[in-house]
């Protein structure tokens, strides 16, 4: 292919393609569609696991632009009140993502539900995907909450002071942050409906009795939560390590600060899948 670069690629290039192709794998394996008809909650626990590399990555990719933090300020939205740049490119994705069927699979919960076209996508052929989730439970989400806290709380604890004008590439990567932990944390709904299947009996009479204290108890595993923390912690170590060729380098930098993505699944990821599960099941008889 004519390159106006000359004969090689350049380095950033080259980054770049590596960044690209570690997303499209890491998307690929996350999908659990293939798994649902017989979905564990090994399988489940497999899926989340390896979403946290996507998550991982996703900040990392953020956290390489400033806050940018006109993209968030309200302006004009075209033919309504005023919305950020930020939710207008979310919003105009998802009406694109949806008509290419983004969101008949059942694990992708978009942020804007009222703004997506009704009618089923005719621009794909249609894929029956398994459904796991009872349906009066399946809508449960908290898409809100993650838009909130993601803009308000997180992005300011893990990206720099600033405006470098790159208000685009800002959104584009905020987008792909919210969907990775939307994606992991609506996860919640499988795993609630697995564990439901798995002893009923546990559940029925707290969800009766609308009992939120014991339903949180009993989908609460506090040795594997404590895990996912640390390995949390671990893979942004290993993944957003800054790289050198200078040995003489006794500092190790990172790119997005490890500690910060163990408190992001210590104090938000995690509890929210809970609240997720939680309200589940609060809808699993109804
Ligand atoms: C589901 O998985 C279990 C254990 O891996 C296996 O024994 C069973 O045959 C599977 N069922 C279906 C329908 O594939
Ligand atoms: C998410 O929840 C809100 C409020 O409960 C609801 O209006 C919306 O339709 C839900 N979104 C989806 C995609 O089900
Ligand atoms: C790096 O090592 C040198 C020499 O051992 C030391 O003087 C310096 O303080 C170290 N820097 C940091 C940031 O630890």
């Amino acid at each position: 292919m004519a390159s106006s670069f000359g004969a090689y690629p350049p380095p950033y290039l080259l980054l770049c393609t590596v960044f690209y192709l570690s997303f499209t794998l890491i998307c690929d394996c996350t999908s659990m569609s293939e798994a649902s008809d017989n979905i564990t909650l090994d399988s489940l626990r497999d899926s989340l696991e390896k979403q946290e590399d996507f998550i991982v990555f996703s900040l990392i990719e953020r956290a390489r632009y400033p806050l940018d933090s006109p993209a968030y300020g309200h302006s004009s939205c075209p033919g309504r009140q005023s919305c950020s740049f930020a939710e207008l490119f979310v919003r105009t994705t998802e009406e694109i993502e949806a008509k290419f069927g983004r969101y008949q699979n059942p694990e992708e919960v978009p942020f804007f539900s009222n703004y997506l076209p009704s009618s089923p996508p005719g621009l794909i052929p249609s894929f029956k995907f398994p459904q796991v989730l009872y349906p009066k439970a399946a809508s449960v989400n908290v898409s809100r909450t993650i838009w909130e806290v993601y803009f308000n709380d997180l992005l300011p604890q893990f990206t720099t002071k600033g405006d470098d004008g790159n208000y685009q590439q800002a959104v584009a990567s905020d987008l792909i942050c919210l969907q990775a932990l939307s994606k992991r944390i609506h996860l919640g709904r499988f795993v609630a409906e697995v564990k439901y299947r798995s002893s009923p009996q546990d559940y029925n009479p707290s969800i009766r009795s609308k009992d939120l204290k014991t339903l949180t108890e009993l989908v609460t595993s506090e040795q594997v939560e404590a895990m996912v923390v640390k390995r949390v912690k671990k893979k942004a170590e290993v993944f957003g390590q800054d790289v050198t060729l200078d040995s003489n380098g006794n500092q190790t930098t990172y790119k997005v600060d490890p500690l910060f993505v163990s408190n992001l699944y210590k104090k938000w990821v995690i509890p929210l899948t809970k609240q997720v599960e939680v309200n589940y099941l609060l809808r699993r008889l109804g």
